[in-house]
């Protein structure tokens, strides 16, 4: 978990400091010589492991070059001595450069940047690649239906959302993995997975793919023009498991029913549902609440006499427990400071710890938002904003809703309680 958040505190400052130099193709084309043995003149990789970056977003180039570079997020033993050789203006340049070309590797329009020479669109032609060795036969239109439509049931967010249609992502720091090699889109899932390559959505997201997921996906990424409509993956019944117990969790949580439900959903605005919470976050606040490091007159009674082996289960058994989502309006402000943030007041997006859905990140224990009550999101934020709440870890929620106006936190909120 730490190095969860570690991940994501690194990778969120790299955000902030990714356009801090402006690259120049034209002084990129000279410094990428020395990547052109792997990655071609053009950004197409010359093997299947050596990947495109032809077209792929600057700012996600330079931010692979930084964690590259830093060794902490990435670590590759060809990449990283390469990376380390390069300054902050080396890094954009080159960025600019490749970012230049069109994702299949053809020169752009306009040929003022860079890639003016024919040289560089020669060469895709000429890449020879080894079959992959077929241990699974993949089937693209599974991967085709994963990375549309995800799958609930096993807590795979649709990849569409955050790479786009076909792998062109609108986001900038966002890959593309339209024109990637497949056996790289692999390799990445399987690093992601093993947690060798650090990024909280895409450590979360993989870890619950599998082997066949995997190979499904790569296999989409072949063409993914040649799969034809795809509807969602047949829901699969999956049996959610918990450290604590929920039978005896359900025992102990008599007591928090006439606040919280029986249930875990709440019937009173003021009062947070539990039901379906990461069972990780309940157990971290339930704990902050009795050692008093989140403060709460009415909580601080109710967990006093519980012991480390009851606030497990209880929160196992609200875990379990199924939401009824709140009803509450969407709006237009709410939704796109909860997915884009705002650059110029330098607030993180909300979508980078609780996610597209909303519904957390329970290995991180981001808790989830989605369907919350409205009224009880928005003190929560009111809160985190005169520090009234300060239990949140690197004070990661205090410095966001510093910058938060009411009617920002109006909107986000109702947007978060909107979410199914
Ligand atoms: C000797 C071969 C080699 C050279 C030379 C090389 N790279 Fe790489 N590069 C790789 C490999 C292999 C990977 C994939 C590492 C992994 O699997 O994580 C990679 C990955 C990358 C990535 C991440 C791509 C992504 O989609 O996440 C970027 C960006 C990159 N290289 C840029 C460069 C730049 C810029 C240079 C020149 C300064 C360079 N590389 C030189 C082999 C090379
Ligand atoms: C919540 C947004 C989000 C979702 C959903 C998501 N990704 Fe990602 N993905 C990212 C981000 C951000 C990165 C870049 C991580 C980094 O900076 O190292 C990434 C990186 C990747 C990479 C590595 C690309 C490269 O060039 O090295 C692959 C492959 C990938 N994702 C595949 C997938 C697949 C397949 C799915 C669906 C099963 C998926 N992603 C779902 C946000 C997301
Ligand atoms: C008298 C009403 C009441 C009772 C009974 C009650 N709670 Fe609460 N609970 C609250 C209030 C009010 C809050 C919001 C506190 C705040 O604003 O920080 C809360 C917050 C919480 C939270 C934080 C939720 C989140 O999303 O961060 C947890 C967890 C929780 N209660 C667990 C319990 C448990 C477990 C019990 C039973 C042992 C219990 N509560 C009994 C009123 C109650
Ligand atoms: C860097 C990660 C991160 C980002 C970005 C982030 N949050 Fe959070 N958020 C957290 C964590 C972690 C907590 C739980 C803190 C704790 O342990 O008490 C939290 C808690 C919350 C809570 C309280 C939930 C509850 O049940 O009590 C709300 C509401 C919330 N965040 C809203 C937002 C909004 C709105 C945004 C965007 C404007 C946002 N968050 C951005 C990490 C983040």
């Amino acid at each position: 978990m730490k190095k969860v958040f570690f991940s994501i505190i690194i990778g969120l400052s790299m955000l902030a400091h990714a356009n801090a130099f402006e690259g120049d193709a034209k002084a990129g084309k000279t410094k990428a010589a020395t990547c052109a043995g792997c990655h071609g003149t053009n950004g197409i990789g010359i093997m299947g492991s050596y990947p495109n970056i032809a077209g792929q977003h600057a700012d996600y180039i330079v931010k692979q070059l930084k964690a590259f570079k830093a060794g902490t997020d990435r670590s590759d033993p060809v990449m990283s001595p390469m990376a380390a050789a390069l300054s902050e203006q080396d890094m954009a340049d080159v960025a600019a450069y490749f970012a230049s070309f069109g994702r299949d590797g053809s020169a752009p329009a306009g040929a003022e940047t860079a890639a003016t020479d024919n040289d560089a669109a020669a060469t895709p032609a000429q890449v020879k690649r080894a079959p992959a060795k077929a241990a699974y036969v993949a089937n693209a239109a599974s991967g085709k239906a994963l990375y549309e439509h995800g799958d609930t049931t096993r807590g795979i967010t649709a990849c569409i959302d955050c790479h786009g249609k076909e792998g062109n992502s609108q986001v900038l720091i966002n890959p593309n993995l339209s024109a990637q090699h497949p056996e790289y889109i692999e390799k990445q899932l399987k690093a992601f997975k093993a947690e060798t390559r650090h990024n909280a959505s895409m450590n979360q997201i993989s870890g619950n793919l599998s082997d066949e997921d995997i190979a499904n996906l790569g296999a989409y990424f072949k063409d993914p023009a040649a799969v034809g409509e795809v509807k969602a993956s047949a829901a699969k019944v999956v049996v959610k498991s918990f450290t604590g117990d929920v039978a005896e969790g359900k025992i102990k949580a008599a007591t928090c029913a006439a606040c919280h439900g029986a249930d875990g959903n709440a019937l009173v605005a003021m009062y947070p549902s539990l039901a379906g919470q990461s069972e990780a976050y309940l157990v971290k606040q339930i704990t902050d609440f009795k050692t008093g490091t989140r403060q709460d007159p009415v909580m601080a009674g109710m967990v006093a006499a519980l012991s480390a082996d009851d606030i497990q289960n209880i929160s196992a058994y609200f875990a379990s427990q199924t939401l009824n989502p709140a009803i509450a309006e969407s709006n237009e402000r709410g939704k796109s400071l909860y997915l884009s943030g705002n650059a110029k007041t330098g607030i993180t997006a909300c979508v980078a710890c609780h996610s597209i859905s909303g519904k957390g990140m329970d290995k991180a224990g981001f808790p989830a938002v989605a369907g919350q009550s409205a009224t009880y999101l928005k003190s929560q934020l009111e809160k985190f904003r005169t520090k009234a709440r300060t239990n949140d870890t690197n004070s990661m929620m205090q410095n966001i809703a510093l910058k938060l106006t009411k009617k920002d936190i109006e909107a986000v909120a109702n947007y978060m309680a909107s979410l199914k």
